[in-house]
């Protein structure tokens, strides 16, 4: 048997050997340029459009029982949404109740509800506003800033607050 290898075998051996390993190089540079353009791209997309957390849940606030007319309570939600939530009036019924942020839009302070007065009121700036968190007076009034609303719903005789449960930033 013979084991020497003739030299015409290497001169046919070696085009097709770099021929080969030439394939395999445009391969592995096209791989890598394909990747790094893609990362590229999706770090553009991220940066123009940022990952929105949607992300929202029912959350247990009181029974219907232990929440009298006039009386409000203060929830925080799994994200950390301060929130107000006022029995406006008594039909038993969900529209008697109204969830707002206690966040006030204007430069944030806390806001609470005031029966006497009908309205939530934030000490900062004396910024007002009405029983569904319209603005009445103060620095949200001059700037038309409402304060955000939260769905609610009951279920049994319990009220549910829908809120963030992921948070935004
Ligand atoms: S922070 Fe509420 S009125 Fe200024």
């Amino acid at each position: 048997m013979n084991t020497e290898v003739s030299e015409s075998e290497t001169e046919v051996a070696e085009p097709i050997r770099r021929s080969f390993l030439f394939a395999v190089s445009a391969a592995v540079m096209a791989f890598g340029l394909t990747a790094g353009y893609g990362m590229f791209a999706w770090l553009i997309g991220v940066f123009l459009y940022p990952f929105r957390e949607s992300a929202e849940s029912w959350q247990f606030l009181s029974d219907l029982g232990s929440f009298g007319v006039g009386h409000s309570l203060t929830y925080q939600s799994p994200a950390g949404q301060k929130i107000v939530v006022t029995r406006l009036a008594d039909a038993g019924t969900v529209d008697d109740f109204i969830a707002l942020s206690s966040v006030c839009p204007h430069l944030g302070c806390q806001v609470h509800w005031e029966s006497n007065n009908a309205r939530f009121f934030c000490p900062c700036h004396n910024g007002a506003f009405d029983k569904v968190g319209k603005p009445l007076s103060g620095p949200p009034k001059d700037s038309d800033q409402t304060l955000p609303q939260y769905a609610l719903q009951i279920k049994n005789d319990l009220l549910f607050i829908e809120v963030p449960t992921t948070s935004l930033t």
